[in-house]
């Protein structure tokens, strides 16, 4: 019975690999926060990668990337109608996510997670 020894090399990091991932820090809900960002229409003016009219999310989750209170502040970037400044230079306020059922905090929380989990 060699082959044991040396398929618990290569399984055991690898299983304890997974069950990391799905630990209770679990990682944002994708599919959840695709799906909130495509009912509020945010891929109008704004993409993964490209530049549109907003920043691409890659650009954000590395500006904000390692900063304490990133999470907090982009809560309130999505929920307060902050102004925003297009890159033609005019202002306007920043659309206000809508959630159902509305108010939903913890949806907003895991659409940012997931975006400043980009990269
Ligand atoms: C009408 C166009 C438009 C729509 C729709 C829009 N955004 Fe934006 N967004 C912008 C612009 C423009 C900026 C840049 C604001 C600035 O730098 O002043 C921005 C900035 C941001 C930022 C970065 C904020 C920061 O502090 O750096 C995030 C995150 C963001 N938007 C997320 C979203 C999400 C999520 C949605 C959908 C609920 C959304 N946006 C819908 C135009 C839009």
């Amino acid at each position: 019975m060699k082959v044991v020894p040396a398929f618990s090399v290569v399984a055991i990091p690898l299983m304890t690999g997974a069950l990391l991932a799905c630990g209770p820090a679990a990682a944002a809900d994708e599919d959840a926060a695709r799906a909130l960002a495509r009912e509020n229409n945010c891929f109008k003016c704004h993409a993964l990668k490209k530049e549109k009219d907003g920043p691409s999310w890659i650009k954000v989750a590395e500006k904000y990337r390692g900063k304490p209170d990133s999470q907090e502040r982009l809560v309130t970037h999505l929920t307060s109608g902050e102004m925003a400044k297009f890159p033609d230079g005019h202002e306007e306020k920043h659309k206000i996510i809508q959630t159902d059922p509305s108010n939903d905090t913890a949806q907003v929380k895991n659409l940012v997670d997931w975006l400043l989990s980009l990269q």
